[in-house]
């Protein structure tokens, strides 16, 4: 911690944030919608035409420059992302699209909590659809919906969509990305035998289902994305229009669609852990095997020809070469969480073998030295593919 809400980002954690980046690029890029990049300091002008200079209040971090104009750095984007469009859309042969940015975001928030999960500097990534009707508006936002949904199971998280009130946002519709957790701020009810999920607030004392009126239960979660159908609240405000093909002005329809990066690390391990420590969905982990050699020169060639395998074949893998004690390095496998480890001692490589134990198993297996790396490789797309998503 740097200040209240504000955090260095260690170098596993890095790369946790830029494993969740990849999924979270991958799957908006399939869905054509484009990366773009808006700044971060902002002039207050264009939260001074949506009204929201005002609205947003003492969440807005705001400063001067030295010619003494007010600023402000961004908290969301939709007033920026509007008067970019404005200025280059006329036609409706332009729409639809969709544009999107992984960025910091600035909120300086009442109670920063939870390390990442409540930050006043965090990453998220912020989408914007733009769409010539109502209806067109609403498909976009379906599909990004599912692409939502494709994003949450690829990241191996537990979560349910919740239909929320839009609430500051000023938009008709909307739902957020709960991921199940007990310590998590939001309380929501979900069924247990359809999707059916809703805010407590707005499910308020019913006990059944509402679709197929099976019994709901109580959850706790964290807010890992939240999706809004926006219509034209803010293209009237700012004036984002084009033509429609009969020749009229009009304004664009808009979604926005948010997840936040940074807060998704600090979920998955919310959801994620033993005593132990961190045990990572195969998708987010830092690094998926770590090679742990217990034992003198010999030892460590064996464990440093495995440990080259695996990296020649693309795996994400780290080698523990440090002189501590077993347990010690045991114990920091378990803390850091990753999802293989493979063990050689110098009792095993005696015989030619060595250890390879999943996180989440407790017993570990015996293989060939010569056909460690190839074991670990079959153990990662066994776990790849596993269709339970436990491990996915
Ligand atoms: N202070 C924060 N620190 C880290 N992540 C955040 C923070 N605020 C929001 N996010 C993430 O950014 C996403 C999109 O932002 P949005 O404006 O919808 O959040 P929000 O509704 O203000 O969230 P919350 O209700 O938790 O304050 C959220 O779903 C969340 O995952
Ligand atoms: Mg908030
Ligand atoms: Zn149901």
């Amino acid at each position: 911690m740097v200040g209240a809400g504000l955090y260095d980002m260690l170098p596993l954690g890095v790369r946790v944030v830029r494993k969740v980046t990849e999924v979270v690029r991958r799957e908006m890029d399939a869905a054509g919608a484009q990366e773009m990049l808006l700044p971060a300091l902002l002039p207050a002008t264009y939260f001074k035409e949506s009204g929201r200079w005002e609205s947003f209040g003492p969440e807005l971090i705001r400063l001067q420059d030295r010619r003494r104009q007010d600023y402000h750095l961004g908290p969301t984007h939709e007033e920026i992302v509007t008067d970019l469009v404005r200025r280059s859309l006329s036609s409706y042969r332009q729409l639809p699209f969709t544009l999107y940015q992984v960025q910091t975001k600035f909120r300086d928030e009442p109670r920063p909590r939870g390390g990442l999960l409540r930050c006043r500097e965090f990453l998220m990534k912020d989408a914007y659809s733009f769409d010539q009707s109502e209806e067109a508006g609403r498909s976009s936002y379906d599909n990004m919906r599912q692409v939502y949904e494709r994003i949450f199971d690829r990241l191996g998280l537990d979560y349910r969509v919740v239909q929320a009130d839009s609430g500051a946002m000023g938009g008709s519709l909307s739902a957020e990305f709960q991921i199940l957790a007990q310590t998590g701020e939001d309380a929501l009810v979900a069924c247990a035998e359809c999707s059916y999920a809703a805010n407590v607030e707005v499910a308020g004392e019913q006990k059944d289902c509402p679709s197929c009126g099976a019994s709901l239960k109580s959850y706790r979660g964290i807010e890992g994305g939240h999706i809004f159908l926006l219509g034209t609240h803010y293209s009237k405000a700012m004036s984002a229009q084009f033509l429609d093909p009969a020749g009229n002005q009009t304004p664009v329809v808009m979604g926005c669609y948010g997840i936040g990066i940074s807060r998704l690390v600090a979920a998955a391990i919310e959801q994620h852990h033993d005593d132990a420590g961190i045990v990572w969905p195969l998708s987010m982990a830092p690094y998926h095997v770590i090679v742990t050699p217990l034992g003198g020169d010999e030892v460590l060639q064996a464990a440093e020809g495995i440990y080259q395998t695996l990296i020649e074949q693309g795996v994400d893998a780290m080698l523990d070469d440090r002189s501590e004690r077993p347990g010690a390095k045991f114990k920091d496998a378990d803390l850091i969480g990753f999802p293989i480890r493979v063990t050689v001692g110098k009792r095993g490589l005696a015989e030619g073998k060595v250890e390879l134990k999943r996180r989440t198993e407790p017993e570990a297996v015996a293989v060939a030295v010569t056909d460690a790396a190839e074991a670990v490789i079959r153990m990662l797309n066994d776990d790849m593919h596993d269709p339970s998503g436990e491990t996915a």
